[in-house]
């Protein structure tokens, strides 16, 4: 046996892993559940390093050395516990099989316990960065056991992205699911970056009366900026982008319907389960839903708005830079939040994240690369138990300086009726993260009213219920 790690499941994510272990001096054996996929990469790359290739299942397990590392790189869901089977059946106690898809967390737990009861090592590790990161450098997060990370780790650290310190994107997340469960938020995240900066262009269009070549060039210079980011960068490169068929901007000829394969729509239902929450990435979700349904949209369509007219072009210029402020507080709401739901994952679960690190992974190689992330992880440095981004010294200054810009892009973006569900949503959790007292007091009072579900005092400790029907004095319940 000569290969030091193995990839099955040869389509662009698969193929571009394995080309990226070869280019890093590992012999990779591959394997394809139809081989002329195997046989055509090997024809089209194979000079890029050592490649075995396998027909079967048995002759892939016999060119790995011991312990045997596995990627598996198929459809998640059904086709993976296939694959997990199949090759559960062929490995040793300490071979380690490595689950490179985007699985939900919980099936990534259940595998790690199956596979766990038979000395498997099963690593549930999310990478992200598309096609080209996987292929020149994505970012990774593994989970599973620390034994595993020790055969795993030096590989999946040379074929990582390197942030700009030099250090590697791949860092050991945590036991079981940990790795998929923040892949999970990174996407979540992800979900809520592309919403606020679709609410910024929409904004700059249809308020600021902007073209979409001088929007991407309004994102250009963003991304000089604090803004410095992968998905700012690409935002400015489609808005550019003009339509060779029409001639038109490329934005303004893809049908307005967002999709998604559902990664953002699982952080939101766990968020819920773990009680967390993350309205940014929840409006991101319903935001893409909203635009997926074609039959309410054309009901509502005569529905009265204002029709303001654009503002004029001497006030435009300071418009776009206050949408720069509320761009940027709103996403370090997002940020606060989906880290709030790491830290409340990772005490539910036992798995003692350590929440700079996936700052500091997430710095290169994947969607959500910025340079903002390096102001994340020094955070988590300063104060490893800070209680959200928001109380961080430097965050708190910025985002208390870009509040009236943000109060008024959001007044603006009401009064002109554009739909800012992302920069509204991040603001109104700022006020009531803020706010001395919030109305959930008097929601308590009517849960007591009608259900008799008592409260808590301010003033005293203990659970109490008034008598609505009767007196209206208060008991002490507990
Ligand atoms: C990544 C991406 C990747 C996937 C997106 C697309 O980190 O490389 O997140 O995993 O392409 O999640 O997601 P949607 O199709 O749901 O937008």
């Amino acid at each position: 046996a000569t290969a030091q790690i193995g990839v099955t499941g040869l389509a662009v994510m698969g193929s571009n892993l394995a080309r990226n272990f070869a280019r890093h001096g590992h012999t990779v054996a591959l394997h394809n559940r139809t081989y002329a996929k195997t046989e055509a990469l090997v024809g089209e790359h194979g000079h890029e390093g050592d490649f075995v290739p396998a027909e079967s299942a048995e002759d892939f397990v016999a060119a790995l050395q011991k312990p045997r590392r596995i990627v598996i790189m198929v459809k998640a869901g059904d086709p993976t516990d296939a694959v997990i089977d199949e090759f559960a059946a062929l490995l040793e106690p300490g071979d380690v099989i490595i689950d490179g898809g985007n699985a939900h967390f919980a099936d990534t737990r259940r595998r790690e316990k199956a596979l766990r009861e038979k000395g498997i090592h099963f690593v549930g590790a999310g990478i992200s960065g598309g096609e080209e990161g996987a292929l020149n450098g994505p970012a990774i997060m593994p989970g599973g056991s620390e034994e595993s990370y020790k055969a795993l780790g030096p590989l999946l650290e040379s074929i990582a992205a390197k942030a700009e310190d030099g250090n590697p994107c791949c860092v050991h997340v945590g036991p079981d699911g940990a790795g998929h469960f923040v892949k999970m938020v990174h996407n979540g995240i992800e979900y809520a970056d592309m919403q606020l900066i679709a609410e910024a262009y929409d904004l700059l269009r249809n308020v600021a009366g902007f073209a979409p070549a001088r929007i991407a060039e309004t994102f250009r210079g963003w991304n000089a900026g604090r803004l410095d980011s992968y998905l700012i960068e690409i935002t400015a490169e489609v808005l550019a982008h003009t339509d060779a068929a029409t001639g038109r901007p490329f934005v303004d000829v893809v049908a307005d319907e967002a999709e998604q394969k559902g990664t953002g729509r699982w952080t939101v239902q766990t968020a819920l389960d773990l009680g967390t929450p993350v309205s940014g990435i929840a409006e991101a979700v319903f935001a893409r839903s909203v635009s997926g349904h074609r039959d309410l949209r054309e009901a509502a369509r005569e529905l009265p708005g204002p029709r303001r007219a654009a503002l004029p072009d001497d006030e435009a210029a300071a418009f776009a830079a206050r949408v720069e402020e509320a761009l940027y507080a709103s996403k370090v709401v997002s940020y606060a939040q989906g880290w709030n739901m790491i830290s409340a994952a990772s005490a539910e679960y036992g798995w003692d994240i350590d929440l700079g690190a996936m700052a500091a992974i997430w710095r290169g190689g994947c969607i959500i690369r910025a340079a903002f992330l390096d102001r994340i992880r020094s955070a988590f440095a300063a104060d490893p138990a800070l209680p959200t981004l928001l109380a961080d010294k430097g965050f708190a200054e910025e985002v208390g300086r870009a509040q009236d810009a943000w109060r008024s892009v959001v007044t603006t973006a009401v009064a002109h009726g554009v739909p800012t569900p992302g920069f509204s949503a991040a603001l109104a959790y700022y006020d009531a993260l803020r706010a001395e007292r919030l109305p959930a007091a008097l929601t308590q009072g009517q849960r007591d009213f009608f259900g008799a579900h008592t409260y808590r005092r301010a003033d005293r400790e203990g659970s109490f219920h008034t008598r609505w029907s009767g007196e209206r004095d208060e008991e002490r319940t507990a």
